[in-house]
């Protein structure tokens, strides 16, 4: 049953400096707020004060550690070096540890790319995830299974695998790992399916329907919400897309959102609009029931992909370079704590979703929450 009621909720002008996104997401019924984070960071002690703080992020993710290239660049031959320093930290902060990624074509070995027999290709991939999978066993709440198989216009990414094997290395890929660890929950990551309908959601449907249909355990998909300041989707575009992986999956989840600004400096207008655009993210995953947790694709622009694969963009994270919060991260701590107010995803359930933030990038008293009530 669908219960639909409208009502206001006045936002607090301003956030409490105590409270931090995770126990705010918490408190608004998300599992997790997350983080990703790469190994240079981690001997960068201001960095790592937040990174480390369990109240800010309660799930951190290695963002290069435990692909392929770094766990296994030689056939045979794993190193875990970098992937347990940043589990490591989970261990001794008691983060959740959100592990990333099994099976994906980039930074994936060359030896791996060569490989051209069904049988072989099976194989490879069996030891990988076997091996990757065992070692970080009971240590991943999630992992990131196979990533980024699709391509925008919905086929198939004609990757090593997908060659040597077709779908099956999917479904290969998701028993395997559920076999390994039976306890993390599995997912499918990609990119652009965020925004409702295109043709690579309506692949990755089919994608997701047919890999089930041969027996892949595949409990949520992973949105990875990589996007630009003011083209980012609406939160309506990503509750429709979230409400399709819904019927087919446990769980849905953000798992590397950064939006990034295309042009730089940026104005108080852009970051605004950037605040704007991050709660866009959150407030569509707390609108979707399903919807577990939100990862940030790093926290800190000095860390952030970006730059370095978009020269002239970037800024797309919620700390700047001097790591000050941006009104993005006021913005998204007013909403979670409105949302956890409210109590919004507690049966029945209401959610609030916050639209407009004041120039200071924090959500005045004016901006009033639209709240739209899902109750299912
Ligand atoms: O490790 C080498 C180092 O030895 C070398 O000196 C240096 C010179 O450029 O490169 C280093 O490798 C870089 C690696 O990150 C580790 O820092 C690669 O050049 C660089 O391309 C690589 O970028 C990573 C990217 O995935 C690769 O596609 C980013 O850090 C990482 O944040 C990014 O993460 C991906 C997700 O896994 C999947 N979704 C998209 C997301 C963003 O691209």
């Amino acid at each position: 049953m669908h219960l639909s009621h409208i009502l206001a909720i006045s936002v607090a002008a301003a956030v409490p400096g105590l409270c931090q996104l995770d126990k705010l997401a918490k408190a608004a019924g998300l599992q997790y707020f997350g983080t990703a984070v790469d190994n240079p960071a981690l001997n960068n002690q201001g960095y790592m004060k937040i990174a480390r703080d369990a109240s800010e992020f309660g799930s951190i993710t290695p963002a290069n550690g435990q692909k392929w290239s770094n766990t296994e660049s030689s056939q045979g031959r794993f190193s875990y070096g970098s992937g347990d320093a940043i589990a490591n930290i989970a261990k001794q902060t008691g983060q959740q540890l959100r592990c990333h990624t099994l099976v994906w074509y980039n930074q994936l070995p060359g030896w791996v790319s060569s490989v051209y027999s069904r049988d072989q290709m099976q194989r490879i991939i069996t030891s990988h995830i076997q091996n990757v999978a065992g070692h970080y066993k009971g240590q991943c709440t999630h992992w990131d299974v196979v990533n980024e198989a699709m391509e925008d216009d919905g086929k198939y990414r004609q990757n090593p695998m997908y060659r040597a094997m077709g779908i099956d290395y999917i479904t290969h890929s998701f028993k395997t790992a559920a076999a390994t660890d039976p306890n993390a929950r599995l997912y499918y990551n990609d990119f652009n399916i965020e925004r409702c309908c295109n043709a690579k959601i309506n692949g990755t449907l089919a994608m997701l329907k047919a890999v089930k249909a041969a027996g892949a355990p595949i409990h949520g998909v992973g949105m990875q919400g990589h996007s630009r300041v003011g083209k980012s989707p609406s939160k309506r575009e990503m509750k429709e897309t979230m409400a399709l992986f819904s019927e087919l999956v446990d769980e849905v989840a953000f798992t590397e959102v950064d939006i990034r600004h295309t042009k730089l400096p940026t104005s108080a207008a852009d970051r605004e609009q950037q605040a704007i655009d991050f709660l866009e993210v959150v407030g569509a995953c707390l609108e979707t029931k399903k919807c577990v947790g939100i990862t940030v694709w790093d926290f800190a622009d000095q860390y952030s992909w970006i730059p370095g694969q978009y020269p002239g963009e970037g800024e797309a994270c919620l700390w700047d370079k001097n790591y000050n919060k941006k009104p993005a991260y006021t913005s998204i701590a007013s909403l979670l704590q409105s949302a956890a107010s409210a109590g919004l995803r507690s049966p029945p359930t209401t959610t609030a979703v916050a639209t407009s933030v004041g120039a200071n990038g924090i959500m005045t008293a004016a901006a009033l929450a639209t709240a739209t009530a899902v109750a299912k």
